[in-house]
């Protein structure tokens, strides 16, 4: 069974405060996702492995650590995922970018398909897969499927807001994906929405309505 981590770093839980509130305009909402994005994934590399490393300073050697295993890759959900990308290439600047669309049909609430590219190198590298709702789960659950009919092995789960739905869908289909959260939420409403959520994210990240 794969395990859930809520973050709850003051600075996280501050700004989704921000992040949530309906009264947050575009440009704001944009620079806060980009915030807390950046923040989680200081707390979610937290586990990478660290090798032996000597350097020289103007005054001696230093021995010193760097980042060592597989090579790290991201994994937007398109749209909305596209918000948390730049927040997490600042702290990992070496990260490979792949990009799976999917958009939820408004009537099944089913994830279509409609684009997938990912780094060439996809069984070397660890992947993230990034989106800022996770509803249902169809959404993520179909992203996973993606990458490991392609070939990924290794592969984490980070979004802003859950509900607990989604987050048993991920856990039954991908039992080996662990997620990582800044809220899991109380339920899903009748149209799929997250309560209380914070709204379409695409949406209020885009500017689209
Ligand atoms: C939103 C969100 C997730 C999905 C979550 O995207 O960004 O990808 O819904 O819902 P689920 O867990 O029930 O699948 P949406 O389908 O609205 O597409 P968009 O990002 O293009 O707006
Ligand atoms: N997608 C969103 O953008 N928000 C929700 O609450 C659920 C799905």
């Amino acid at each position: 069974m794969s395990k859930v981590f809520v973050f709850d770093h003051p600075l996280i839980q501050h700004k989704l405060t921000y992040i949530r509130d309906k009264s947050t305009g575009t440009k704001e909402f944009r620079e806060l996702v980009d915030e807390v994005a950046g923040l989680m994934a200081f707390e979610i590399t937290r586990d990478l492995p660290l090798k032996d490393v000597t350097v020289e300073t103007p005054v001696g050697q230093a021995a010193s650590k760097k980042i060592a295993g597989k090579k790290l890759g991201l994994v937007p959900i398109l749209r909305a995922g596209l918000g948390m990308t730049d927040g997490i290439l600042r702290m990992i600047p070496a990260a490979r970018v792949g990009h799976v669309g999917l958009y939820r049909d408004p009537e099944t609430l089913k994830p279509v398909e409609y684009y997938v590219k990912l780094p060439a190198d996809v069984k070397e590298r660890e992947f993230i897969v990034i989106d800022p709702m996770l509803a249902t789960g169809g959404s993520a659950v179909e992203a996973i499927n993606s990458l490991k009919k392609r070939g990924a092995r290794s592969i984490k789960l980070m979004c802003l807001v859950a509900a607990p739905e989604g987050v048993e869908a991920v856990q039954e289909a991908h039992p080996d994906v662990d997620i990582f959260l800044a809220a899991l939420d109380e339920k899903l409403n009748e149209k799929g929405y997250i309560v209380p959520g914070l709204g379409d994210a695409g949406d209020r990240l885009f500017g689209t309505k």
